[in-house]
């Protein structure tokens, strides 16, 4: 039981883990590229070692420590050569990231492995994958649209250059195809409704494939890969903290009075920061600086003060780019003036958890009124929670987000399970209580 009582001002500067999408997409583009890869400030949590255990099952060695990851592949070739008759079973855990993303590679490479994971993992869709991968010619079944995937090996034959029109901006869809591109017989474009996360067009561009993204009528985005004629070049990379664990101090610092704090060199892809410009509607107090390109990803500090915040409405095209962040904004709304209101997010049900009606059922066990609406909620502003027990319900994020709202609740939040926050922020308690919060393992 994770226990935050209410707190005094939170102060101070600290840096945060590796960005988790960046981690996953470096360790197994590392293992496509063709020569030694190293990446340091490695994210090491619960689902980046899922992504690490299913790579050294397929017969990669990798070298972690002190965050540093040290990864050698030899391009697809290297995926055959390692390949067995009976394919592996890829255990990904709690991972989507890891499944998504490795079946686009495993497609590439036309090797046989089963994917499978957690209970919470078999229950998360993957025709959206499948179907797609299928009709590139991918011998790859499903359990009902469902982990465990069975992929049976491939001879050398290239896959259907396809245009897929996703009815739902997905960058684990998204990834996952343009991974299996690398192995097609000419351009893989995917249309996405919305502007998801695009670190795989960025890396795979850093790592010499042709990657084309453009805006087309009608606010929807077309991004095009070429398959590349030579294999992709190793990753030399320092990854940028993750703006998604940043996410959860950034609401700690707006709503415990009196605080002040700058989180350093954080993850600014705007693909990534929509609750930046959700929060500054609300009147947030936050200031970005030291901004910079590192790598082919924006790069800077945020400095964030508490501030009274006023509600807002979240639709649209920000959904997207704040799709893992509603745990924590829906705190900050809980102690903003007026009623905030998210809708056109019902992706927000397939994620780790039901994050619509989980996040408000918890909300509500703490004594914040939060109401579950067909494709998002509502919480009525004003509110400083009672404090209480809560049950993430294997879900990291909702976790985390309970635990801030105790910051500056009445009473202490006591989370049940924390360790599910391993999964994605280790350090995350030691980060809350560096600052100056109340916090009681
Ligand atoms: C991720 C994409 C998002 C996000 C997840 C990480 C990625 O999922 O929720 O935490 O690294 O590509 P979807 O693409 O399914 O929206």
């Amino acid at each position: 039981m994770l226990t935050v009582s209410p707190s005094p001002p939170l102060s101070g500067s600290l840096a945060l883990p590796g960005d988790k999408s960046l981690s996953h997409r470096a360790a197994l583009f590392a293992a496509l590229a063709q020569g030694e890869s190293v990446i340091d400030n490695f994210l090491e949590a619960g689902v980046t070692r899922a992504m690490l255990a299913a790579l050294e099952n397929l017969g990669f060695d990798y070298q972690l420590a002190a965050g540093r990851l040290t990864l050698r592949g030899e391009g697809l070739d290297g995926w055959r050569a390692r390949a067995r008759q009976t394919g592996p079973v890829l255990d990904c855990g709690h991972s989507a990231t890891t499944m998504r993303l490795l079946a686009g590679a495993l497609a590439a490479a036309g090797v046989p492995a089963a994917l499978d994971g957690s209970a919470g993992l078999r229950s998360r869709p993957m025709g959206r994958i499948v179907e797609p991968l299928q009709a590139m010619g991918v011998p790859v079944r499903s359990t009902g649209g469902k982990a465990p995937l069975n992929f049976k090996a491939r001879n050398g034959r290239p896959l259907q250059s396809q245009i897929f029109d996703l009815p739902v901006a997905s960058a684990q869809v998204k990834s996952c195809l343009l991974l299996a591109g690398l192995a097609a017989d000419g351009p893989v474009t995917v249309i996405e409704p919305g502007p998801s996360r695009d670190h795989t067009e960025r890396l795979l561009g850093g790592m010499g494939a042709e990657v084309a993204r453009m805006e087309i009528p009608g606010g929807k985005l077309r991004v095009e890969l070429q398959p590349p004629a030579t294999p992709l070049a190793p990753l030399n990379l320092s990854l940028p903290g993750d703006f998604s664990s940043a996410a959860f101090l950034i609401v700690a610092g707006l709503i415990t009075p009196g605080s002040e704090i700058r989180l350093q060199a954080v993850g600014l892809n705007p693909t990534r920061t929509g609750l930046l410009d959700a929060l500054e509607m609300m009147g947030a107090g936050i200031r970005l600086e030291n901004r910079r390109e590192r790598q082919g990803e924006p790069v800077g500090d945020i400095l964030v003060r508490h501030t009274p915040l006023s509600a807002c409405r979240v639709d649209g095209p920000l959904v997207v780019r704040m799709i893992d962040e509603f745990p924590a904004f829906a705190v900050a709304a809980a102690y903003a003036v007026g009623g905030t209101v998210v809708r056109e997010a019902r992706e927000l049900r397939l994620k780790e958890s039901d994050r619509i009606s989980a996040l408000c059922r918890q909300l509500r066990s703490i004594g914040v009124e939060a109401r579950e609406l067909d494709d998002g909620f509502c919480i009525p502003g004003d509110q400083k929670p009672a404090g209480g027990k809560v049950d993430p319900s294997g879900d990291h994020r909702l976790a985390m987000a309970l635990a801030v709202a105790g910051l500056a609740a009445q009473g202490p939040v006591k989370v049940g399970h924390p360790e599910i926050i391993r999964q994605s922020f280790p350090g995350f308690q030691e980060a809350l209580s560096g600052l100056g919060a109340k916090i009681d393992d």
